[in-house]
């Protein structure tokens, strides 16, 4: 079984804790597209550990880790995080990189902050230089990580590229780059992950042939997604099943099965619609008590309710098979929840999800109240062992959506997890 994990709201659903419960029944973890924007944590022996790039499978022994084509790749974060992993004891030497990866240059990065901060209406990325970096693959210029193993070969690349953003970082007012203050410092990056780089596309499905079990690490999530999701308040790249074939170079045969996360509730980081949400004190605590507060950038998470609607949306459009519900235990001590059903848009009622901003802005939502429990969560590891109406506020999802939620985890440590 090859089973595809993905994000059904707006990232941080929890897909590091996920991924690391289930690499252990795996052969290889695979990140097929974003990039260091993503923040995926896990206990690692009882310590925090966030990964951006490296799949969260490296915590499992004997499991390789592939970083497909369809992820940016900066270059001095990915040997970083190795070294820091490897710091902890961590073996990081199964690592596959793809040499067609397209990397993530200082310019880009520089882009992406005088984009934003010269935007009106911001969408609050991670400025990370994800955007501009995909802007520059789709615009046919993109720099590889093949094209950092070769010193001449990459200067010639990237010095015109350098100049003309300089031109337009001038416009904006930003920090001019002088193409000699990293050129060394990449190349050296390079050659540190050459011994990992090869074409992953081949490599993965000599994989598939020889019947090795693969784990799809989706990043983000799909209302983050640059066509289905809440554009123009949304990632660059497609974290929605589709991202899988065109990020790994595998066919959509080798899926088997699809898994889609989500909160128990639901939280965005950074600007754009969020109908469900939450800004007064039950807000607040929800924040409180769920640690909402980003993994890459620290930012606090908007929070609010589940949102139904959304999730039915995520849910058809990625053919999702099983649901990996997480934070349940975040609900513990409520006394009432709310999830939202359907939305009143211009006075008329709907139960589509429609991700314009047209649509979502100043939508209003018609909610479902289900009652609280006021028992801990954290503790319990069998389905039937949660209180009644815990067990009835996931069937209630679970009617709505027409999806079973298989894994139900109420904490973050490896072992809080409850499988149906
Ligand atoms: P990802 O980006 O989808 O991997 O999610 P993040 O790591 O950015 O954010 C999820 C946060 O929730 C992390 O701090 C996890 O440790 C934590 N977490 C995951 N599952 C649970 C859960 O069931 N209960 C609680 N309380 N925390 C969880
Ligand atoms: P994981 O994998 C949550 C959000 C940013 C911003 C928008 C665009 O940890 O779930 P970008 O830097 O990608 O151009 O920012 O997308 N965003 C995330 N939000 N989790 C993530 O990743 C995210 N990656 C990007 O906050 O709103
Ligand atoms: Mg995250």
């Amino acid at each position: 079984m090859n089973v595809v994990v993905l994000g059904l709201q707006w990232g941080d659903e929890g897909k590091g804790k996920a991924i690391d419960y289930m690499a252990g029944g795996f052969d290889v973890v695979v990140r097929f597209q974003g990039g260091h924007n993503a923040g995926h944590t896990i206990y690692h022996k009882g310590q925090k550990v966030i990964v951006h790039l490296l799949p969260s499978g490296v915590f499992t022994p004997g499991t390789v880790s592939v970083i497909a084509h369809g992820v940016v790749v900066n270059p001095l974060q990915l040997v970083k995080e190795i070294q820091d992993l490897e710091g902890l004891g961590i073996d990081v030497s199964s690592l596959v990189l793809s040499t067609a990866a397209p990397l993530i240059l200082p310019f880009h990065q520089q882009l992406d902050i005088v984009f934003e901060n010269s935007r009106y209406l911001k969408i609050g990325t991670t400025k990370r230089g994800i955007g501009p970096a995909y802007e520059d693959l789709t615009g046919r210029r993109a720099v590889f990580v093949r094209d950092l193993f070769d010193r001449d070969r990459f200067y010639q690349k990237i010095k015109p590229l350098n100049d003309y953003y300089n031109h337009l970082i001038d416009v904006y007012g930003g920090e001019r780059l002088d193409i000699d203050g990293f050129v060394e410092e990449y190349t050296a990056a390079g050659e540190s992950l050459r011994p990992h780089a090869e074409n992953t596309a081949y490599l993965l499905n000599r994989f598939r042939s020889e019947g090795k079990k693969i784990l799809f690490e989706g990043a983000q999530g799909a209302l983050l997604d640059i066509t289905l999701g809440t554009y123009p308040y949304v990632t660059s790249s497609h974290p929605t099943i589709g991202g899988v074939f065109s990020g790994t170079g595998l066919s959509i045969k080798a899926v088997d099965k699809v898994v889609g996360i989500s909160k128990a509730y639901a939280t965005r980081v950074g600007g754009g619609p969020f109908p469900s949400e939450l800004s007064d004190a039950i807000g607040d605590r929800l924040r409180e008590k769920g640690n909402e507060f980003g993994a890459t950038t620290g930012r606090a998470r908007r929070v609010g309710w589940l949102d139904l609607v959304a999730l039915k949306y995520a849910i058809m459009v990625n053919g999702v098979d099983e649901i990996f519900l997480t934070k349940l235990d975040v609900l513990d001590g409520f006394e009432t929840l709310e999830v939202v059903t359907r939305y009143r848009s211009h006075g008329r009622i709907s139960d589509t999800f429609d991700p314009s901003f047209d649509f979502l802005d100043g939508v209003e939502t018609v909610t479902r109240s289900l009652p609280g429990w006021q028992e801990a969560t954290g503790n319990i590891r069998s389905f039937d062992g949660l209180p009644d109406p815990a067990r009835d506020y996931i069937h209630f999802i679970e009617d709505y959506v027409g999806v079973p939620c298989r894994f139900v985890s109420v904490g973050s440590g490896r072992e809080q997890t409850i499988l149906r």
